[in-house]
């Protein structure tokens, strides 16, 4: 299959519906500007889409799902904004422009974060959207849907994660706390995107345990990705400030093993992703081959 035009068109639907969403009459303007500033600046959306994908194994009509997915990128996107902010990373670009703060300044920033993972709430809590008005999905799923993200994404995730990212500043790297850190700040959020397809598509349990083991691997490989092409690309490709991590004294995997060890890390980790995949028919193929896109990314 093509990956690169498979990407595209998903990104495109996940792209359409956040460039409808926030519209003009909503009040204080400013707000609104700044929420959609950071949302539409760009972005892989690679969390949404791998939701679709995993959807797409047990059912056919993705578009059904794409303000729930697109709620994944509001939260995504709030957690840059805040991750940016001069109390956490202190960077001056994202998705090649200045970040939030840079433009609308900290109180705005945090308050535009704040906003996005509160409505992404409210958007996963609508069992009928115009878009799915024919399917609509059960109040349980939704439930279901919602309790993994706020797992995910909170206390026992991402905000985890970030929380030990900002204590470990400085401190000499340790494998221990290297993988707790990376598998909550970033692995989380994608493996909830990734249950989240299934959950909807309501795939059996099974089958819901092995996309989980996908994406914790290919959340913790896209982890060390970024840690690697934050020292090797050019400040250009990633579109943020090349080297911010030496800068901060971040713990990463190429502080802890070097750049070649934690290569191999990622391919592993991978390889693993796509053999849990196994049992599935051709309909993981999109999975399988953004497993592949992961490994490789440039930005
Ligand atoms: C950046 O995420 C933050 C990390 C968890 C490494 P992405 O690399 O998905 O950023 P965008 O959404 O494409 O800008
Ligand atoms: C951030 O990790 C993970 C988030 C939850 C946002 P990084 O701090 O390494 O992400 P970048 O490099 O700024 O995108
Ligand atoms: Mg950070
Ligand atoms: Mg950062
Ligand atoms: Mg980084």
């Amino acid at each position: 299959m093509d990956i690169k035009k498979y990407l595209k068109e998903r990104k495109k639907l996940i792209d359409e519906y956040l460039e409808r969403y926030f519209t003009d009459s909503y009040r204080p303007s400013r707000l609104r500007e700044s929420m959609v500033y950071s949302l539409l600046a760009g972005g892989k959306r690679i969390r949404p889409i791998l939701c679709m994908s995993a959807y797409e194994i047990f059912q056919p009509n993705v578009k059904d799902i794409v303000p729930y997915a697109a709620a994944i990128e509001f939260i995504h996107t709030y957690s840059l904004i805040h991750d940016d902010l001069p109390a956490m990373d202190n960077d001056d670009l994202r998705r090649g422009k200045p970040t939030n703060h840079k433009i609308y300044g900290d109180g705005m920033a945090i308050l535009a974060g704040d906003g996005l993972l509160t409505e992404a709430f409210y958007v996963l809590s609508n069992c009928k959207h115009p878009c799915n008005e024919s399917v609509p999905f059960s109040a349980n799923t939704l439930l279901r849907v919602i309790n993994d993200i706020s797992r995910y994404a909170g206390l026992y995730g991402m905000v985890a994660g970030q929380a030990q990212d900002l204590l470990s500043e400085g401190a000499e790297p340790d494998e221990s706390t290297l993988s707790f850190i990376h598998t909550h700040k970033t692995s989380a959020l994608i493996t909830s995107s990734v249950r989240i397809g299934a959950v909807l598509a309501k795939a059996k349990e099974e089958d819901i345990l092995l996309l989980t083991k996908y994406g914790m691997n290919i959340g913790l490989a896209f982890q060390i990705v970024d840690d690697i092409i934050d020292i090797t690309e050019s400040t250009e490709t990633l579109g943020k400030q090349r080297g911010a991590d030496e800068r901060k004294k971040k713990m990463t995997y190429p502080s802890l093993f070097g750049l070649k060890q934690a290569q191999k890390k990622a391919d592993e980790l991978i390889e693993i992703a796509i053999k849990t995949l196994e049992s599935f028919d051709k309909k993981a193929e999109p999975l399988r081959q953004i497993a592949l896109y992961l490994k490789d990314r440039k930005s």
